[in-house]
């Protein structure tokens, strides 16, 4: 068993990774986000790629989910842990909060090249588990091991980007059930379903989602957020890796 780590905003490396070889791939889908990284924790193997590039230079609706999820598969790698980081919807979910994904609507549209079925034989894959159960229990169980507090689930919801949400926007979103909102969960996840991997999304709260709460968000509070919250995240997939 082979695990992937999919970083986001503010998850650009992991202390404590020995890293033993770093991979290029080109995919019939064009060029990752980056080089995979591959190497050790605790002797336990892990492959990290950062999804928005190396420097962060990839915008989310600019990132190739599909050379990204291909290059997973084609390195053995069947287990993918995906962190992400997210605006809070709902009001009990605050800034700093770690959510452990269990589902997801997708709003996005147009650019995102979002199926490997787009030629003649279609599969239409089944998706009203997103993430996996069975990851989601491993995590929550780890969090405990920890002592680290997490939402154990929570709706994300995707929507294209890079600008913000309006404030009606985000009320018709709590309206229709979304916990949190975000920009790269999609086609990430349906992706390496179609490819057969387990994929489950972690993802921390770094602001109120616009018109949440009464303070203008900006991109420091985002990043500010996501530093603190990192090293949470970090030992948590260490935790989870060990096992
Ligand atoms: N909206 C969309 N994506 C995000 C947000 C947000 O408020 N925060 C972090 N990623």
């Amino acid at each position: 068993m082979r695990i992937g780590l999919i970083g986001g905003s503010g998850l650009y490396e992991i202390e404590g990774l020995e890293i033993t070889n770093e991979v290029s791939i080109s995919t019939p889908y064009g060029n990752p986000s980056s080089v995979y990284k591959i190497g050790t924790i605790d002797d336990k193997e892990i492959v990290f790629l950062p999804r928005h590039g190396t420097p962060h230079t990839i915008p989310p609706h600019k990132i190739n989910y599909r050379a990204n999820i291909w290059g997973f598969k084609s390195l053995d790698v069947d287990r993918i842990i995906s962190v992400s980081a997210v605006g809070g919807i709902n009001k009990d979910f605050f800034p700093g909060h770690i959510v452990l994904l269990d589902q997801i609507i997708d709003m996005t549209y147009g650019a995102r090249e979002s199926t490997f079925y787009d030629k003649e034989s279609v599969i239409h894959i089944d998706f009203t588990d997103p993430y996996c159960p069975e990851m989601r229990d491993f995590i929550i169980k780890a969090s405990h091991n920890i002592k680290l507090p997490v939402k154990p689930s929570g709706t994300y919801i995707c929507v294209n980007g890079p600008r913000l949400e309006t404030a009606k926007e985000i009320q018709f979103f709590s309206m229709i059930g979304a916990d949190v909102v975000g920009m790269t969960a999609m086609p990430e996840a349906s992706l390496a379903r179609e490819l057969e991997m387990c994929i489950c999304g972690i993802s921390v709260v770094t602001n109120y989602a616009a018109g949440i709460s009464d303070k203008k968000l900006t991109a420091t509070e985002v990043v500010e957020t996501m530093k603190n919250s990192i090293n949470n995240i970090k030992s948590l997939v260490k935790e989870v890796i060990k096992h």
